[in-house]
């Protein structure tokens, strides 16, 4: 398993000092998450989430998402698929997230840094539910998308039908 410093000393080198704490901010979240809903692989949650925006240049291109994964295998060997899913999957969501996936997603958008109004409901939702957290999450991610005037991806879109249709 690659060293969790190894990807800090990366990290510090290649992002913006904005972006490294953001990161930091996301990796406690997640873990803590992941504590409290009873996931076991502690480790690979942390390098997933140190990891999740490695190769993140420039804001709001979902792209990263897809890069900062490929960088995660190819670069520090990383062959995990919850790691690697859970990285891919952190921009737009999918369908095939596991509870693993979903930890970073909620944690990326509501770790405290986040200022938008609905960031605090999000995270403390995520504590207890991680289901009814992400279709908060999505919720608030698709209007803001939408009011920007961005095309809202069709990933989000199915994720929310699915868990919205799950509670029904
Ligand atoms: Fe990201
Ligand atoms: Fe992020």
């Amino acid at each position: 398993m690659v060293c969790i410093n190894e990807i800090k000393k990366f990290l510090k080198k290649n992002l913006s000092m904005s972006r490294y704490n953001h990161t930091v901010k996301v990796t406690a979240l997640a873990e803590k998450l992941a504590r409290k809903h009873g996931i076991k692989k502690l480790t690979e949650i942390k390098i997933a989430a140190l990891l999740h925006d490695c190769r993140k240049t420039r804001p709001g291109a979902g792209e990263h998402s897809f890069l900062s994964a490929r960088a995660a295998r190819k670069k520090f060997g990383i062959k995990d698929k919850d790691i690697l899913n859970a990285i891919k999957y952190h921009t737009f969501g999918n369908r095939r997230m596991n509870d693993f996936a979903k930890i970073l997603y909620l944690a990326d958008i509501s770790e405290p840094g986040r200022n938008f109004p609905e960031a605090v409901r999000i995270r403390r939702m995520a504590f207890k539910n991680i289901d009814s957290a992400m279709i908060l999450a999505l919720t608030a991610k698709i209007r803001y998308v939408m009011s920007s005037g961005f095309p809202v991806s069709i990933e989000s879109v199915m994720l929310y039908n699915n868990l919205v249709n799950q509670k029904i």
